[in-house]
């Protein structure tokens, strides 16, 4: 090589690096590709999914006794769930508006966190399944505070540290509604980077506002939640969950008791050392990789929701005024309307707070020994999508707000300013926004669900 030569090396090594940095700086500070395709799935495939979707999986006697029943009918047939679980299928919590839909307080899950204490400082986690198989794994709150709970001893008239009360009693529980799963493959496929870009555009013009003067109270801005992966948490309440077929797994393991290739079956909280209490495996149900890969190929590609338009002109202008309100008012500011290229969202899947964090109000103790950074706290919650809102009553996490209005009502700490904003508006403006709301429904391509006394739970014994 002569000098030229490797001048022209140098140069094109040099302008490679730029090209690298730069490049990167950019895709850095992008949000992302936004999501430009729908969910696919062949039909083939959606239909099994939606069988299994829909499957009874501890009344499947009768396909036993019908004189058609294939051989792989039969042995499925003999096959339990379990040994804990929540409901026998997907779509006896899943089918408000149709299949995949939101569901009742009645269905709602049951869900404990162990608070970190001094002899155990890590965060557990689980659910208080409703049903077993067997007496012995029979699983209850009670259970779980007699699991985790070891009384502190004070001396004479002493009362307990707020350390020795956490101590004593570290178990918190919650109920936990059904959300619908309408559009879940479009929240899948909304790039993490579109929610931290986001975050991060909204913290910057905040910084810009504070250095041009503007202190005025506007809404904490929440924060995303990082997984111990590092991946961006989108699904679940506590956005616990980076990816559906994630979620799918969960769901199967832990609300059916059915094993699958992401997780194994929940293992019952009761004896859980005596060999007795865990089902056999032949004689459990599980997923197969195929069975596992059409029943996320059917939830990915459950439809999304619609925005409504209705045949009265007043009620559409009314929904029109009332989208401009819940920009206005404040609601977008959580609920973004857009993100990652999915259109009407409404969410920036973001943790806050909407409760108050004053002990006296009786509504949250923050705990002595706070949770680690990683992990959401007791009062944090995922900001809910609202598509679909329209179709999904009762509201909240748990399911304590039976209307639009109660929901609204109930968001008090880092929603309060709007809230209040909210309050001030003349009738009309709210009677606007709910119409709005109202507005936002649930696919009415949505396949309807079996009737209720099908995937009832009659035929297994409650606790
Ligand atoms: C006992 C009722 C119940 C059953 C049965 C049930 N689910 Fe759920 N589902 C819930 C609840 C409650 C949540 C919210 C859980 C949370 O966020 O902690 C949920 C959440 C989900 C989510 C996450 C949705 C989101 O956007 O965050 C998916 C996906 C899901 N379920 C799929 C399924 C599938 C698939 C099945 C069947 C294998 C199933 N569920 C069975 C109650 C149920
Ligand atoms: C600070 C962020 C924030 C603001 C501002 C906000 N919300 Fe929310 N919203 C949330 C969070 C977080 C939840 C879930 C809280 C829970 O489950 O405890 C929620 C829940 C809801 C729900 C219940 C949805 C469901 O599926 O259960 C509705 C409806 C709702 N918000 C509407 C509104 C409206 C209308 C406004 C404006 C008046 C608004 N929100 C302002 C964060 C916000």
């Amino acid at each position: 090589m002569n000098l030229l030569q490797v001048e022209r090396a140098r140069r094109w090594v040099g302008l490679g690096l730029l090209v690298g940095v730069v490049g990167t700086t950019a895709w850095t500070l992008s949000p992302g590709v936004p999501v430009l395709w729908a969910p696919q799935a062949s039909e083939p495939a959606k239909q099994s999914g939606l069988a299994l979707f829909n499957r009874d999986w501890q009344s499947p006697a009768d396909k036993a006794q019908a004189a058609d029943a294939t051989a792989e009918e039969l042995r499925l047939a003999k096959l339990k769930v379990g040994p804990v679980f929540n409901a026998s299928s997907c779509v006896a919590c899943h089918f408000d508006a149709g299949v995949g839909g939101a569901g009742p307080n009645t269905v709602n899950v049951t869900s404990f966190t162990i608070l970190p204490t001094t002899a155990n400082p890590h965060v557990q986690e689980g659910t208080v399944h409703r049903f077993a198989l067997s007496d012995n794994t029979q699983e209850t709150v009670d259970l779980v505070r007699r699991l985790y709970s070891k009384p502190v001893q004070v001396a004479g008239n002493q009362s307990l540290t707020p350390q020795q009360r956490q101590d004593s009693n570290p178990v918190r529980v919650t109920a936990v509604n059904t959300p619908a799963l309408f559009g879940a493959g479009w929240i899948d496929r909304i790039p993490s980077k579109a929610i931290t870009h986001r975050y991060f555009a909204v913290g910057m013009k905040e910084v810009a506002a504070n250095l041009s003067g503007d202190f005025k109270q506007t809404v904490p801005m929440g924060r995303y939640r990082i997984l111990s992966d590092g991946r961006v948490g989108k699904f679940g309440w506590k956005a616990q969950f980076a990816t559906l077929e994630e979620f799918v797994g969960a769901a199967c393991a832990n609300e059916l008791g059915l094993s699958n290739p992401k997780m194994q079956r929940a293992k019952p909280l009761a004896g859980a050392k005596d060999e007795s209490a865990v089902a056999a495996p032949e004689k459990t149900a599980s997923l197969s990789r195929k069975e596992f890969g059409v029943m996320v190929a059917f939830v990915d590609t459950l439809p999304r929701p619609i925005e409504a338009v209705s045949r009265d002109s007043a009620t559409r202008a009314a929904v029109k005024h009332g989208r401009e309100v819940f920009s206005s008012v404040g609601c977008a500011v959580c609920h973004q309307p857009d993100l990652g290229g999915v259109k009407g969202v409404y969410s920036d899947f973001l943790l806050h707070r909407l409760r108050e964090k004053v002990a006296a109000s009786g509504y949250y103790e923050p705990p002595p020994m706070p949770l680690p950074e990683e992990h959401p706290d007791l009062d944090e919650w995922k900001t809910p999508p609202l598509w679909g809102v329209a179709d999904s009553a009762p509201y909240m996490h748990d399911g304590s707000a039976a209307t639009l209005e109660g929901a609204i009502e109930d968001h008090l700490g880092d929603a309060k300013s709007v809230t209040q904003a909210y309050k001030r508006l003349p009738g009309d403006d709210q009677a606007a926004l709910i119409a709005f709301l109202k507005s936002l429904k649930a696919p009415p391509s949505a396949i309807p669900a079996p009737q209720a006394e099908s995937h009832a739970l009659a035929s297994v014994t409650t606790p």
